[in-house]
């Protein structure tokens, strides 16, 4: 059965959101895809008219409850190396662990909306989830770039004080190691990402492949920090930190937070075995607002490769 096409106010929005975005976004599926809900638990794409589909191909994307295997590993999914309109492969990996991620997504949950550049397509997704499945959800932004998308696409807001206790959070992340745990921060949105992720009942990360490591620490690590601070700050992670410390947007034009606070970027290097104890003797610095390490916080790990989608749950999380 065909789906009902989206209202019309709905493609507007979107179609502003799609010239505005940079790179161009691929088509999302939301306007011109042909969705057939399946029988069990999985959304079937057939006979898919968008460019980047062979037509006539079959393809399925986790929905609600995939199988899990006993190593953790749920679900697959059709990847496709290139997207339409000449997005590269990373970017087509992005939208589909994005759209994927919102198989955890229920009628009537309070969500927090990640920041970057792969949770904006599952935000893209709650969007038509919404208009199309006729799901009512609310969202508590992590940041004012993801609250702007947000309420361009019409998808109800909440504060985070007047939500409470949140359903499931969905962000991204810069790299996510074989516990769960998770450098953030590369958007710079770190502390409001985790206050908010702290907040919720579980936690969903969506990820290409290229963010998943043995150790976490290649990608400098962000901390946020008190603008006043940052120099007696950056004297003290370097104490800790193997490599460079720096300021991100250098000290003529340092990059300013939503919080008005400032990123020191810290080059460890892959070295961080106890990502908590580091937490800690981070966070013990005077001046610092918050370390992007995210210990014991991620449920579970939608993540894109040139081959599949796969769904990582964490053994004994709450997803488990
Ligand atoms: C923002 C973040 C992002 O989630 C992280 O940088 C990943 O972003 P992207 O999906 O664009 O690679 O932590 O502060």
């Amino acid at each position: 059965m065909l789906r009902k096409p989206p209202p019309l106010g709905f493609i507007v929005r979107l179609a502003w959101f799609v010239s505005a975005a940079e790179p161009a976004l691929p088509d999302p599926r939301l306007v011109t895809g042909r969705l057939h809900r399946g029988e069990g638990t999985f959304l079937s794409v057939e006979h898919c008219q968008r460019p980047s589909c062979s037509l006539g191909q079959r393809a399925c994307r986790p929905r609600m409850n995939p199988p899990a295997s006993p190593a953790g590993h749920r679900g697959n999914h059709h990847a496709r190396p290139t997207g339409p309109r000449g997005v590269t492969g990373t970017e087509s990996l992005k939208e589909q662990a994005g759209i994927a991620a919102c198989q955890f997504i229920t009628d009537g949950m309070a969500l927090g909306l990640g920041t970057g550049s792969t949770v904006r397509y599952s935000i893209i997704e709650i969007a038509r989830m919404i208009e199309q499945e006729g799901i009512e959800v609310a969202g508590v932004p992590t940041s004012e770039d993801t609250r702007q998308l947000a309420e361009m696409l019409g998808i109800p807001l909440l504060e985070i004080r007047d939500a409470g206790s949140l359903d499931l959070t969905i962000d991204g992340a810069d790299e996510f190691d074989q516990n769960f745990d998770l450098i953030k921060g590369g958007g710079g949105a770190l502390t409001r990402e985790k206050i908010v992720a702290l907040a919720s009942e579980a936690m969903v990360v969506v990820a290409d492949d290229s963010k998943q490591v043995s150790t976490l620490g290649a990608f400098p690590l962000p901390v946020e920090v008190d603008g006043m601070a940052w120099d007696s700050v950056r004297d003290g992670i370097s104490d800790l930190c193997p490599g460079p410390v720096a300021l991100r947007g250098g000290e003529d034009e340092p990059f300013v937070t939503d919080n008005r606070g400032y990123i020191l970027d810290c080059s460890f290097g892959p070295t961080i075995s106890n990502p908590l104890d580091l937490e800690s003797r981070i966070r013990a610095i005077d001046g610092v607002v918050e370390a992007g390490l995210f210990v014991g916080i991620c449920d579970a790990v939608v993540m894109a490769s040139q081959d599949e989608v796969s769904t990582l749950v964490k053994p004994g999380g709450r997803l488990g």
